[in-house]
């Protein structure tokens, strides 16, 4: 069987082999907050989740990028995550960073969307979950929702095409990097809202 951290596995293979442990650390990190205790504490996920889409959301109206990955403009969430909140009758978290500019380098840019995209998936069983809080597609968890082609099919569109982007070996550690990068963003999200 391939190792997908081999030579020869795709970009978004090597992506998952990279960040394994730094999902798995954010997973546990999120779930040991216990989002599912209260409408109150799953909006604390809202919140991370809130500055995690600002800070990509640029990214989504680059033309550039458009160019090459599929839909990209209609998988935007930073509306719905604001609604999420809004639906909570929360405020809207204030910035603490500049956002990420929709010039960012293209591999940088890659790494990033790799995370926002991929996290559907977990999304996916985050939104079970918050059927329990009384959350769904129309109120509170609106951005957790799958995509009506389905969550797996609609990350299948997504990683082709990443994988298909023709990089140097530079900016494939870029991609890498940028990715890792994001994550830690992400965990740093979560400290700041899960100490309140
Ligand atoms: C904002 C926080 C999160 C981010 C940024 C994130 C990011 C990601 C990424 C990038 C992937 C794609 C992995 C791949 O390449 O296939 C993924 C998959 C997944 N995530 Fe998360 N995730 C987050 C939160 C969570 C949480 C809280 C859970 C806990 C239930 C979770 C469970 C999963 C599962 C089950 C998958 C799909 C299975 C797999 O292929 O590993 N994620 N997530």
């Amino acid at each position: 069987m391939l190792a997908f951290d081999s030579p020869d596995a795709t970009r978004s293979q090597r992506l998952k082999a990279a960040t394994r442990d730094s999902h798995g650390a954010l997973d546990a990190r999120i779930m040991a907050g216990d989002i599912f205790a209260s409408r109150d504490h799953f909006a604390r996920f809202l919140r991370v989740q809130y500055r995690f889409h600002r800070d990509v959301d640029a990214l989504y109206a680059s033309t550039a990028l458009d160019a090459l990955l599929p839909d990209l403009a209609e998988r935007r969430r930073l509306n719905q995550v604001t609604q999420d909140l809004q639906d909570l009758e929360q405020t809207l978290p204030a910035a603490l960073s500049a956002p990420l500019p929709s010039d960012l380098p293209l591999a940088a840019a890659l790494g990033w969307l790799y995370v926002a995209e991929g996290s559907n998936l977990g999304g996916t069983v985050l939104y079970k979950m918050a059927a329990k809080l009384g959350l769904d597609a129309d109120f509170g968890a609106r951005h957790l929702a799958a995509h009506p082609d389905g969550a797996a099919r609609h990350w299948r569109a997504f990683t082709a095409a990443l994988d298909s982007v023709a990089l140097t070996a530079e900016q494939e550690q870029q991609v890498i990097d940028a990715a890792d990068a994001a994550f830690r963003s992400v965990h740093g999200h979560v400290e700041q809202e899960f100490g309140r």
